[in-house]
């Protein structure tokens, strides 16, 4: 591994507009990127777009366009879409720009030179959707498994990979690289796929011209998925810039969806042995959206667009949903209600209400100023203590990509702030004159809470960070932050002038 930390996305097809499926691989992903560079890391994440192959093509097709126009077309209401969901990408990369399909076209090149690639002719079921053959067995009622749709029979001349010589090597790393894919359901799966009956794979086709063109056979394009996979290369400079490409490969996560597994975790690092490549550290593979039991897609109507939520529940309010509601790898059911009950529950009043009703209390009993907490010890240590572990939990649980799990570790000091709060009673501290050391203890931690807290909830919510960040009018940028030293107790200084600001998170009327 190099000394940065790089992350992907799937690059998406651009077929049509992204649905909240889609928008769930990006935030889990730029939650991640900004966690590691919250440690100060230096990071790398990378998304883009697939733009070549049939079901691209016939989207143009459809909309009678050539398919470069439709591509340049769409790929904007693309990155509109991650903007609008604060995703901080370092590079964006789209297959049909020149740094993509040079290499790609010399790396395909090597591999026909060297012998892995050789001419044969394919028959077999084809799903458009997925991209992909399906044998006759694999096949649900006569229809793909995945979007439940007649399959095409093809029969091609076609250029072959020789992915079953790289069986043995494939199970070798997979034993010896136990990380390399999760969860371990997945892992099971690509294992005993490969010790299966592992075919070649077809990598070429001569029925359509939407691809990166075969170098030494112009009758051919390029597989689409032959093609997209190197993105993750190219992208970090191979064939382009070997110095660049160097500090950053190999990868050491690849998000993807359970549906896209395969060709992550047998097809891609058997490519990159082939091509003397170092292989990424990690495939993980998370679950579905599903939509009344099954995955949401485009092709089955049930996708939703992400601006149809953000409008309700705020970009903050959305990134944390999806991270929080479904364990990251497995699938979960998509509701508007549950969506709006947890947004109350937990963003409304467990953190929003703390927040405000702490601003709210410096405000009247200290003008806004942070007390001097007195010397000695008080109710608050166990706070500080659990402050501590949550820290070390959070940083535990993303290193693992349990994105829910870390996030449930913030609350649970969420919570324990809210009791804390509720015990101390600072409202009732605030009518005894000699209790003023108390309420000044009570207060100088409650706030150094909410500091902590704006820390820890930056990744998922960077907006709400900040804004609260601000609130407590704490010296120096929150982006500047580095943990765990900025997670250490009692850096918010006495004096601090904090201000009661908007509520972080309205509640929402259901
Ligand atoms: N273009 C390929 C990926 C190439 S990567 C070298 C592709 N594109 S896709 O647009 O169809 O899907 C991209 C990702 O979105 C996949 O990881 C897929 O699992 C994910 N999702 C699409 N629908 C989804 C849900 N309903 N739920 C969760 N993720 C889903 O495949």
């Amino acid at each position: 591994m190099t000394d940065t930390f790089y992350i992907t996305t799937p690059i998406y097809y651009v077929n049509d507009v992204p649905h909240i499926g889609h928008a769930y691989t990006t935030v889990a992903a730029d939650f991640v990127a900004r966690y590691h560079r919250l440690r100060g890391e230096k990071v790398f994440f990378l998304t883009g777009t697939d733009e070549h192959g049939q079901k691209v093509a016939r989207a143009a097709e459809e909309r009678g366009v050539p398919p470069q126009a439709w591509t340049d077309q769409i790929v904007p209401r693309w990155r509109e879409v991650w903007e609008a969901l604060d995703i901080a990408n370092d590079d964006f990369i789209r297959t049909t720009e020149d740094r993509h399909v040079k290499p790609v076209q010399k790396l395909v090149q090597q591999l026909y030179d060297q012998g892995d690639v050789y001419l044969g002719t394919y028959e077999g079921l084809y799903c458009v959707s997925c991209e992909q053959f399906y044998l006759e067995d694999e096949l649900i009622d006569g229809m793909c498994p995945v979007h439940g749709r007649p399959v095409d029979r093809v029969e091609e001349e076609n250029y072959f990979f020789r992915l079953s010589a790289y069986r043995d090597r494939l199970l070798a790393h997979y034993e010896a690289h136990p990380e390399f894919v999760q969860p371990e359901e997945r892992r099971n799966e690509v294992v005993s796929f490969v010790g299966g009956r592992l075919q070649d794979l077809s990598i070429s086709r001569t029925s359509f011209t939407w691809g990166v063109p075969i170098p030494w056979d112009s009758r051919h394009v390029m597989y689409v998925w032959v093609d997209a996979l190197q993105n993750y290369i190219t992208a970090a400079g191979f064939g382009s810039d070997e110095e660049r490409f160097a500090t950053l490969w190999p990868a050491d996560y690849h998000f993807v969806g359970k549906d896209i597994i395969r060709f992550h975790a047998v097809i891609w690092p058997a490519m990159l042995m082939a091509a003397d490549l170092p292989l990424p550290g990690t495939v993980f593979a998370h679950g579905w959206l599903l939509v009344g039991g099954e995955k949401m897609s485009k092709t089955k109507l049930t996708g939703i667009h992400p601006s149809e939520l953000l409008k309700d529940f705020g970009v903050d309010g959305y990134r944390y949903h999806f991270l929080r509601e479904v364990p990251f790898g497995q699938d979960g059911s998509f509701s508007w209600e549950s969506m709006a009950a947890r947004y109350n529950a937990d963003l409304a009043n467990d953190f929003g209400n703390l927040a405000s009703r702490v601003l709210a209390m410096l405000a009247s009993y200290f003008e806004g100023l942070v007390p001097e907490p007195p010397a000695g010890v008080g109710p608050e240590q166990d706070l500080i203590k659990l402050s501590a572990e949550v820290a070390a939990r959070f940083d535990e649980r993303v290193l693992a990509v349990d994105l829910s799990g870390a996030l449930a570790s913030v609350w649970e000091f969420v919570g324990a702030v809210n009791r804390y709060l509720v015990d101390v009673a600072p409202w009732n501290l605030a009518k005894e004159a000699d209790r003023l050391d108390d309420l000044r203890r009570c207060l100088y931690a409650s706030a150094e809470a909410l500091r902590i807290l704006a820390i820890l909830i930056s990744p998922v919510m960077p907006r709400a960070a900040r804004l609260l960040w601000d609130d407590l009018g704490v010296a120096g940028h929150l982006s500047e932050q580095r943990v765990p030293t900025a997670l250490e107790w009692g850096g918010l200084q006495p004096g601090t002038r904090t201000r009661r600001g908007e509520a972080l998170f309205p509640r929402m009327e259901t």
